[in-house]
């Protein structure tokens, strides 16, 4: 591939800010590669001008990208959940993006809340296409004493066989070839049962790589005081979702986690978005940290095979973590920071 037919889609509050700079990496690191940049308009202002978050006919459009670029999603204006669920959710679903890949390293400069913080380096293989995500539930009596809810995980072997192989697959490929299942198997015994036989099963095929398991209580008690002990982490879509955030705050915030959301088949393009929001609070002000779209970049290139230019982004995000001083820095300021490292 000589030319990269990309989809950006900049989102609401801080997304185009750091979007545009996350684009401006991904240009240079690629040198004579072609960026062939299409942006989707979609967001809150969409959502309020038309009431559609996202249209059949997009969709169709969006399928036909190589990959897709995601700044954040969500805005004050529209009540919380419409756009998670009818945009971002339902990007992930439609094109079946059941790994949602969150690596969590420390680098370098960056400041972590924890006293012993060196050396993390571990992946998270987060499922992202059941759990309770699906959206499989219903309520009964609403508004009354009565009121009962309920919100079903789904896991099908299926779904959870391809999560767990491509984390074996992954562990395989680094240094110290581990793999963490974290779940809740003693209380929630069904979807236990399927995620612990699976892990067994694969396992089989991997002689070389070790696994273990911790209760998703546990594993946040681990990843606070020893997160050097994971590799690759494997779990659910909601065990995922939350033990990210956690991963994110210990390698210095959220404004430097980056995320994939993969489709391994190429049937559809995959997703590359920062973990963190749209912060409405600190949009247009020049504050927010664009290193984390970046990282998605660089995901983004890993993914469709331009190695060099994803290392490029990662050593150039690294440098400048290394050599930032104590103060804060604006947007602009990280941005030309990296720019000029790439
Ligand atoms: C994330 C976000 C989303 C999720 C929300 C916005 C639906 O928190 O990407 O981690 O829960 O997956
Ligand atoms: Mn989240």
């Amino acid at each position: 591939m000589n030319s990269i037919n990309l989809a950006v889609i900049a989102g609401d509050g801080i997304g185009p800010e750091v979007t545009s700079v996350a684009v401006a990496a991904l240009e240079k690191a690629l040198g004579s590669v072609e960026l062939d940049i299409t942006s989707y308009d979609l967001g809150s202002d969409r959502f309020l001008a038309t009431g559609e978050a996202l249209t059949e006919s997009d969709l169709q459009s969006l399928s036909q990208h190589d990959a897709i670029l995601l700044g954040a999603i969500g805005d004050p204006r529209v009540p919380s959940g419409v756009l998670e669920r009818g945009l971002l959710l339902k990007l992930r679903f439609a094109f079946d993006h059941h790994i949602n890949l969150r690596p969590s390293r420390l680098f370098p400069g960056a400041v972590s809340p924890l006293r012993d913080a060196s050396g993390i380096d571990f992946v998270v293989v987060r499922e992202g296409t059941e759990g309770p995500y699906v959206g499989n539930g219903g309520a009964l009596r609403i508004g009354t004493d009565q009121e009962i809810a309920n919100e079903v995980s789904v896991n099908t072997a299926f779904g959870v066989r391809r999560a767990v192989e491509f984390a074996f697959n992954l562990a395989s490929t680094r240094d110290r070839k581990h793999v963490t299942l974290v779940h809740k198997t003693n209380v929630l015994v069904h979807a236990g049962k399927i995620w612990l036989r699976v892990v067994e099963e694969v396992a089989a095929k991997y002689p070389d790589v070790t696994h273990d398991y911790l209760h998703i209580d546990a594993a946040t008690i681990h990843m606070v005081n020893s997160p050097q002990r994971f590799d690759v982490i494997v779990t659910d879509n909601l065990f995922g979702d939350i033990i990210t955030d956690l991963a994110a705050a210990i390698c210095g915030g959220i404004g430097l986690a980056a995320s994939a959301n993969l489709n391994p088949t190429g049937a559809f393009p995959s997703m590359f978005e920062p973990v963190h929001g749209s912060a409405p609070d600190i949009a247009g002000k020049n504050l927010a940290d664009p290193t984390a779209a970046i990282l998605s970049a660089a995901l983004l290139a890993k993914s469709l095979g331009y190695l060099e230019a994803a290392e490029r982004i990662e050593n150039a995000v690294e440098h400048d973590l290394a050599n930032r001083g104590e103060t804060k820095r604006s947007t602009d300021q990280i941005a030309q920071s990296i720019l000029e490292l790439i």
